[in-house]
């Protein structure tokens, strides 16, 4: 019977390991690059294959790393490492796991959670040339500077793969070999489950090692081979911070690379970090400084940057949003933001709408061409189409205790610093005076004044500031203006 699924029988992704060198209280495959963490990569790597089933093997902070999984691929089988130490018992365990249904056969693809760069691409070919030469076991491997601490390929006069060789078990020849082992395997499901059987723990670490198995397959009869790649960075691993930053720069290169052949300007693509998650339309423009990060999405034309940060923020076609720090809010098309704007969660801006420099957003609704231009806060609101917001206004809409909402509508006019003191609504083309303090509900249409009448009173200055500044330059004031021959005796 030929299964409709074309990938391999499983994938086992290698998650036991502890990670110390990392010093952290995250498991280390938790930690992230590209907005994702070193296993998720992993296991979209992984998924991408399309196998028939798939299982994490875990032990080192299980919970933490179970949880993480369970989130990101609930079908993912969960598989608990025992005691016994290695990546063969690693294996080992997660076979036993899979065959309780019935006993795997085909292809068994071996990868590690913390190999974030490796892509579905490349592990698709390891399993097409597996299949192809019909080997028993078919190793990726790469050759590189410095070998130090990886296990050897060990190759026959003939260059044919007889086995590999851990660091720590090798001779002074075998470390001058540079093709290394980067532990991702595609294996014969039958012939991995009788070599595991006999792997003991009899080498320099006391580890079942998963790469004694190429050995074993070779002994019964198996053919052995290796998949080289020259692209060393989807084969390596983080262990401390250094690599991860390292690799987290790599990823992003080439994020950023894919996204300018898919049609994207990025100014400066070493200052422009774009998150693996991230979405964007051709003839988008990028400027220097710009992260995008998490579902953030950007359609044609919108021009994001300079120094923008933004998280879940959908930014529609032909918007521009400068210098602004953003997340959770819709952008509409052909609005503008920035420069220096926050955007809190829930801030939806119109089509056309404008939210403009020193403002902050919060669960506000601004529809269709409404501005909010200068200096202030928007929160809890809901804002009508054309509306303009003057200067300095704010939604006061917290009382200490609650939130309280601000609905304003549309064709509004608002003065400079009025402030909305929630819960209040103002009806369609009302107009506030400046500095109005809004309390009660505005009929549309109205004109709302809030402040007392201006008083004046005269000389305060110089009565109540003698010696300063302020009194000097009023008093010289005062004095000109009483001592001009028309403007006061004749005028009397
Ligand atoms: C392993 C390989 C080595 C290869 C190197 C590539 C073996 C014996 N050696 O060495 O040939 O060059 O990877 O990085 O396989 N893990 C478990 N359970 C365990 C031990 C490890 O799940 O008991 C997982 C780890 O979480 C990690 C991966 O397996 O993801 C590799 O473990 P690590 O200890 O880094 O293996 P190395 O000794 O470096
Ligand atoms: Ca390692």
């Amino acid at each position: 019977m030929i299964p409709e699924n074309t990938g391999p029988a499983a994938v086992i992704v290698l998650a036991a390991g502890a990670g110390t060198r990392m010093k952290s209280r995250t498991p280390k495959i938790l930690h992230e690059i590209g907005g994702r963490s070193m296993v998720g990569h992993a296991l979209l790597a992984a998924r991408s294959i399309e196998p028939r089933q798939l299982a994490i093997v875990v032990r080192h902070e299980r919970d933490l790393v179970a949880g993480h999984v369970a989130e990101l691929d609930p079908s993912a089988a969960i598989v608990d490492q025992d005691e016994v130490p290695g990546t063969g018992r690693a294996v080992e365990v997660a076979l036993q796991a899979l065959d309780t249904k019935e006993e795997l056969t085909g292809t068994v693809v071996v990868t590690y959670g913390d190999v974030p760069l490796l892509s579905g691409g490349l592990l698709a070919e390891l399993v097409a040339t597996h299949e192809r030469e019909a080997n028993a076991v078919t190793v990726l491997t790469a050759v590189l500077e410095d070998a130090t601490g990886y296990g050897r390929i060990l190759r026959g006069e003939d260059g044919t793969v007889t086995g590999i060789r851990e660091h720590k078990d090798s001779t002074v020849a075998e470390r001058l070999i540079r093709e290394v082992n980067s532990g991702i395997y595609a294996f014969d499901a039958a012939v991995l489950r009788e070599a595991l059987g006999k792997v003991t723990t009899d080498n320099a670490q006391g580890e079942k090692y998963l790469t004694d198995v190429l050995g074993l397959a070779r002994e019964a009869g198996g053919r052995v081979a290796a998949v080289v790649t020259a692209d060393r960075w989807q084969v390596e691993g983080a262990n401390d911070r250094v690599q991860l930053a390292a690799l987290g720069a790599e990823l992003n290169r080439r994020t950023v690379e894919a996204w300018m052949r898919a049609g994207v300007t990025v100014v400066d693509p070493s200052t422009t970090w774009i998150d693996s998650s991230v979405t964007l339309d051709e003839d988008v423009r990028l400027l220097p400084n710009t992260q995008l990060h998490g579902t953030t999405s950007v359609a044609r034309d919108a021009v994001v940057g300079p120094d923008t940060t933004l998280t879940d923020v959908e930014v529609g076609e032909g918007a521009t949003v400068i210098r602004t720090h953003g997340s959770g809010s819709v952008i509409g098309p052909r609005a503008a933001v920035g420069p220096f704007t926050y955007l809190r969660p829930g801030t939806v801006l119109g089509e056309k709408g404008k939210i403009g420099a020193f403002y902050e957003t919060k669960n506000v609704t601004i529809g269709r061409g409404s501005k909010l231009s200068h200096l202030g806060y928007a929160g809890d609101a809901e804002i009508g189409e054309d509306t303009n917001i003057g200067c300095g206004n704010i939604t006061a809409n917290y009382d200490g205790e609650k939130k309280h909402r601000t609905v304003i509508g549309s064709g509004v006019r608002t003065g400079s610093n009025t402030v909305f003191v929630a819960p209040v609504t103002v009806g369609d083309g009302a107009y506030s005076g400046a500095g109005a303090v809004i309390r009660k509900d505005v009929p549309a249409g109205a004109l709302a004044l809030s402040i007392a009448a201006q008083r004046n009173t005269e000389g305060w200055v110089p009565a109540n500031r003698p010696g300063s500044r302020s009194a000097e330059l009023a008093q010289a004031a005062i004095n000109n203006s009483s001592s001009t021959p028309a403007s006061t005796e004749e005028g009397k």
